[in-house]
């Protein structure tokens, strides 16, 4: 088993191990009292996982109580927030008792903003079963719901106690959503681990898949624990982002967040490149691992429209927006440039 300890404020461990949800009750009973667990998990996980969640967690002595939500993003909205917490409320769910989010993203998200707010907050535990949520989401804190004005515009900060990660989950994955994933872990590689590209393309995921999460995880809490609240280093997290963002938004979601990123973080590094600001053969090995798996490093809308798109982002400060570009592959640096800036940023790299 790898582990890895997040040393936010409560501090919490991963642990990262093929076939753990069997197990899953007796680690939860080590970090917190035996309860009512609620498990929040979706539509498409339930069938694969549900059965062996709660059945460890009854041998463990917890009392359990499921809701199901209808899978993908369509569900991260204000009306499931709601049911789920009316959910609880109808089953006297107490401060004492405990959210597992059984799921991917949007599960991990979406769970967790519920035990963030549900009677100001109780304990949350996290069973990350896509690569995504894996590698990313799982750890870090960060929970919210979607607005129909925009994604994740409705959130808290909320630390699990403690995060799960069974590695054989990935096997069952439609490749499409294991490859949005892998953007992620390209993305690790590319702004803190030179050898994690070489990690991804010399080797079946299969193989490597537990030292691949315990990486990426290492390299996020790195990022958090330093910046907690994101207003800082925690930015490097956003490599491939502010333009992967924009493709998103002007794809109306059809091109999903991992392929965004794929050719966010590809368009950047060309744009590096004609700046010199790092070498060609950073962005042939970028290139190399994105291919390998399956994802894209051309994009078909123009810089203008993305220009556009990323000036209504989040992460825009005033007139200015912070962007990541890469220096050589495993380190990257910040560059607040101002927002009228990227249509130029953006068109290089195209
Ligand atoms: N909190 C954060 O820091 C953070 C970071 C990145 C992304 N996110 C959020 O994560 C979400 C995307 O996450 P995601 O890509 O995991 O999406 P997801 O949760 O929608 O999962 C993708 C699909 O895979 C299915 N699935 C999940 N696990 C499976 C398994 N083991 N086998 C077969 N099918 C499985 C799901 O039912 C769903 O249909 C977005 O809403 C995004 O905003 C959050
Ligand atoms: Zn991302």
């Amino acid at each position: 088993m790898q582990t890895v300890n997040v040393e936010t404020n409560p501090q919490y461990d991963v642990l990262i191990q093929k076939g753990i949800l069997k197990d899953c009750g007796r680690y939860i009973a080590k970090v917190h009292d035996v309860c009512t667990a609620v498990v929040i998990t979706d539509s498409c996980v339930d069938p694969l996982y549900g059965e062996t969640v709660i059945n460890s967690l009854v041998e463990s002595g917890f009392t359990t109580l499921k809701y199901v939500l209808p899978n993908g993003e369509r569900s991260k909205n204000l009306s499931c927030y709601g049911e789920i917490l009316s959910f609880m409320a109808e089953n006297r769910v107490t401060r004492s008792d405990l959210v597992v989010a059984l799921g991917g993203g949007v599960i991990g998200d979406m769970a967790g903003f519920a035990a963030a707010t549900y009677q100001r907050g109780i304990s949350m535990v996290q069973l990350p079963t896509t690569l995504l949520a894996q590698v990313d989401s799982s750890v870090g804190g960060k929970t919210a719901v979607d607005l129909p004005q925009g994604k994740n515009l409705v959130g808290a900060f909320w630390q699990p106690e403690l995060v799960l990660c069974d590695t054989e989950c990935i096997a069952t994955l439609p490749e499409k959503v294991k490859a949005d994933g892998m953007a992620e872990a390209i993305k690790y590689g590319m702004i803190a681990d030179e050898s994690m590209l070489d990690l991804l393309c010399n080797n079946e995921l299969s193989d490597v898949i537990d030292e691949v999460v315990a990486r990426c995880i290492t390299i996020k809490a790195k990022f958090v624990v330093n910046d907690e609240y994101d207003n800082g280093l925690r930015q490097m997290l956003n490599f491939g982002h502010t333009a992967g963002h924009a493709i998103e938004r002007d794809s109306n979601f059809s091109i999903t967040h991992g392929y965004a990123v794929a050719m966010g973080m590809a368009i950047m590094t060309r744009s590096a490149v004609k700046n010199g600001l790092t070498l060609q053969e950073t962005y042939d090995r970028l290139e190399a691992a994105l291919l390998k798996h399956g994802l894209p490093t051309k994009c078909d809308a123009a810089a203008e429209t993305l220009a556009k798109e990323a000036s209504g982002d989040k992460k825009r400060r005033g007139d200015s927006i912070t962007v990541v570009l890469p220096k050589k592959v495993g380190t990257c640096v910040l560059k607040k440039v101002a927002v009228n800036e990227l249509v130029n940023i953006f068109g290089e790299g195209m």
